[in-house]
């Protein structure tokens, strides 16, 4: 078995995370959880994202918090973007990175952005366009890579189509988003050498939400076709508004802690990343999703 000698870690953690929350979080408390994350040794941070306000309230801080971040620091910090006025406004805000974001289903790219798959191509290759001017690097995600909440199974083929056109785009990476978590290895196998029939794997990264507790197993399965980029939320905060009952992202902790153990380089330091995750965990008054977390903290190691 060849695993990657190396991982990079995405943290979503103050996007996917945080979009999804009840009650909206302040400004320094994203802030500061930023900070820890950055302490932690994680060198790509999703801070935020452009989108309406009306549709997901929780981001409209987006520019004050990309604003304030700290620079020169090695670290990167991507902002959701889904269209050009999404775009003008990243850019005004000082945006260096933007991830689009696309699905592989006609019915949640309806809900989630209001328009078909071929319609968000249409916005979304002039967002490209200025970004390549601006040298600015696009991450593409594909969301509902194996299952959509409102059409079921989804086939590989189908994800395969979207990722060529992202790469065609110009995104330098693809984040392929089980957005509902019901990937199963075996699933995620499949659609993985889908996608890389044409993409080449060292460029697609996988996004694992854990609602169905398959994320880990995923991942590992991931690395197994070669995938060397994971998404990951610290303490397993996130899912979407637009996928009803999806839950967390897979926990940052517990894929500290999988790679650890797979002696495979990240660079993050997974008590450092789990006070990150007490921390954010605190201010919302619950306790985390992550195993690994729980399992430090009664272990008295956070
Ligand atoms: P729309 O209503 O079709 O947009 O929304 P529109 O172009 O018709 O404009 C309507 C209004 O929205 C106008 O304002 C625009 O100015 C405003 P009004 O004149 O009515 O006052 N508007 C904007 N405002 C701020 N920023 C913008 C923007 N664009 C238009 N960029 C739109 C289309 C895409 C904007 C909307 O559907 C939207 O914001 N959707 C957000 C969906 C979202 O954020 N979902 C979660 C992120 S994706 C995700 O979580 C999946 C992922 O994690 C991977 C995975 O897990 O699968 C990435
Ligand atoms: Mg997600």
């Amino acid at each position: 078995m060849s695993l990657p000698q190396a991982v990079r870690i995405v943290e979503v953690g103050p996007r996917d995370g945080l979009q999804n929350e009840a009650v909206l979080v302040p400004a320094p408390v994203k802030r500061h959880l930023i900070q820890l994350l950055i302490d932690s040794g994680l060198k790509t941070i999703e801070v935020g994202s452009f989108v309406s306000p009306r549709w997901v309230p929780q981001m409209a801080d987006t520019a004050d918090i990309l604003a304030s971040l700290p620079r020169d620091n090695g670290v990167r910090y991507p902002v959701l973007v889904p269209n050009a006025q999404g775009m003008a406004a990243a850019l005004a805000a000082g945006a260096t990175e933007i991830a689009v974001f696309v699905a592989a289903s006609e019915s949640f790219s309806r809900k989630n952005i209001n328009c078909s798959i071929d319609e968000s191509f249409v916005r979304l290759i002039q967002v490209a366009e200025t970004a390549a001017k601006l040298h600015i690097p696009v991450r593409g995600y594909i969301s509902c890579v194996v299952g959509c909440p409102y059409e079921g199974e989804i086939a590989p083929g189908a994800v395969a189509s979207v990722a060529a056109r992202l790469l065609e785009m110009g995104c330098y990476e693809i984040s392929l988003g089980d957005t509902i978590g019901v990937g199963t290895p075996v699933k995620v196998q499949a659609m993985i050498d889908g996608v890389a029939a044409h993409v080449p794997v060292g460029q697609l990264a996988l996004h694992c939400h854990d609602t169905w507790g398959q994320a880990l197993a995923n991942i590992f399965a991931g690395l197994e076709r070669g995938v060397a980029v994971v998404d990951s939320a610290v303490a397993g905060l996130g899912g979407c508004p637009y996928a009803k009952g999806a839950s967390g992202n897979v926990a940052t902790e517990d894929v500290v802690y999988l790679l650890n153990g797979l002696g495979i380089d990240h660079g993050v330091d997974l008590g450092a990343v789990a006070l990150a995750g007490r921390y954010i965990m605190g201010e919302l008054g619950r306790s985390s999703q992550s195993k690994v977390a729980r399992a430090l903290l009664a272990a008295d190691r956070v």
